[in-house]
């Protein structure tokens, strides 16, 4: 099909924006340079896969912000548990569990996930959020593959 395009240029600092691709619901995240600090702050033995070395996603995903750009998050929407979608809880919130450095929660069964899709350990959800395979056309447009 075609290429899908998500225009950027008015996603704010810290703001997640939905597009539909192909069917799925994607997220991009513009993280503020604190939320990378915050994300790249966590004991990796907090995390199931935090180099994400399970091969689900594109080469570029395999790194610790898991993105082409740092700044700018896109991940596939879906909790990979049992399909939900998580909620978009960017700040640290111990409501969420202790030293929760903010990332997505998913309600249906509690599993969390930080602002780069990384699963936590000891949560039901068995890899990582999906990092679809996109690229940039200038500053603004991502297109998905
Ligand atoms: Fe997300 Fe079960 S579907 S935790």
């Amino acid at each position: 099909g075609a290429p899908v395009r998500a225009d950027i240029s008015k996603l704010e600092a810290g703001q997640r924006m939905t597009v539909e691709w192909r069917g799925r619901p994607i997220w991009v995240i513009n993280r503020t340079p604190e939320m990378l600090e915050r994300t790249l702050g966590i004991e990796s033995e907090r995390l199931a896969d935090p180099d994400s070395s399970v091969p689900q996603q594109p080469a570029y995903a395999s790194s610790e912000l898991r993105s082409i750009r740092p700044e700018i998050g896109v991940l596939i929407g879906i909790c990979t548990h049992l399909g939900c979608s998580p909620l978009y809880r960017p700040e640290p919130e111990a409501a969420v569990t202790d030293n929760w450095p903010g990332g997505f929660f998913c309600p249906c069964h509690g599993s969390y996930f930080d602002l780069a899709g990384r699963v936590f350990v000891n949560v039901p959800a068995p890899t990582n959020l999906e990092v679809p395979p996109y690229r940039f056309e200038g500053d603004d447009i991502i297109v998905g593959e």
